[in-house]
């Protein structure tokens, strides 16, 4: 068993760490560009963007050779959609586990935060493993309307003159969007490169707009996803 993740602002990597603890096994960062990896059972963490999974978890998913797979999406506590059903869609392996986390919101600058024992039940699956069916979960109609040029209008990355082009941004984007603190029109906003930058060069502005709209929304739990009693 491994525990492998991709976390944008530290959220998804609070929860694969301590999911790694909890299981005693090891927990490995996704990466763009990753080679295969075989596991008998793989627990991958994503963060939830716009109600989806981060293109870089996708590509690991298609390349990842495992016989279950357990799925933890972070989500910032507004909405999860139909995320572990897309993030499920992108492999062959038997689903055991399922469960959405809720945590604080990158947007919102909050620390990650979670609580632990909403996920045993999670677990509990994990020990005695049986095939789980995901139920149908509704995406919000916008959710798939342009999500990466939404989150662009909806903050603005600052570089400040802290910066030494070092282009640690560079390497830590999964998107290969960043040159130097200035992101393209690939970036998504995961905040990955702010939370990257060893000069601290690098901060974000959410639109006023909407961070009221997220304080508005926030719902905020846990939830998890068991097997279907026969
Ligand atoms: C680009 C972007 C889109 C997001 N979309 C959603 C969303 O649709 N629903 C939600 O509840 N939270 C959303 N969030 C909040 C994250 O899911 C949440 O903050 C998560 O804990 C981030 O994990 P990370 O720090 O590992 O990247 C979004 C965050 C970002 C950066």
């Amino acid at each position: 068993m491994k525990v492998y993740y991709f976390s944008g602002s530290g959220h998804t990597a609070a929860v694969a760490a301590y999911a790694a603890r909890r299981l005693s096994c090891e927990a490995a960062a996704i990466l763009p560009d990753m080679p295969e990896q075989s596991e008998r059972t793989a627990l991958v963490a994503f963060p939830v963007y716009c109600e989806d999974v981060p293109p870089v978890v996708k590509q690991f998913l298609y390349k990842l050779r495992a016989e279950r797979i357990a799925l933890l999406a972070v989500y910032g506590g507004i909405s999860f959609g139909n995320s572990l059903q897309r993030a499920y869609k992108c492999t062959n392996a038997a689903l055991i586990a399922a469960a959405a986390v809720a945590s604080g919101h990158t947007f919102l600058q909050e620390d990650a935060a979670f609580d632990p024992a909403s996920l045993e039940p999670f677990f509990a699956c994990l020990a005695a493993p049986v095939p789980i069916r995901l139920p149908a979960c509704r995406a919000h109609p916008l959710a798939r309307l342009f999500p990466g040029l939404r989150s662009r209008m909806g903050v603005k990355i600052l570089r400040t003159d802290a910066c030494t082009a070092c282009k640690t941004c560079n390497a830590a984007c999964p998107q290969r969007a960043m040159h130097c603190g200035k992101p393209d029109a690939k970036c998504i906003r995961c905040m990955k490169c702010v939370h990257a930058c060893p000069d601290k060069a690098l901060a974000f502005a959410p639109r006023p707009v909407l961070v009221r709209w997220l304080r508005k929304h926030r719902r905020g739990d846990t939830v998890v996803f068991l097997p279907q009693k026969t």
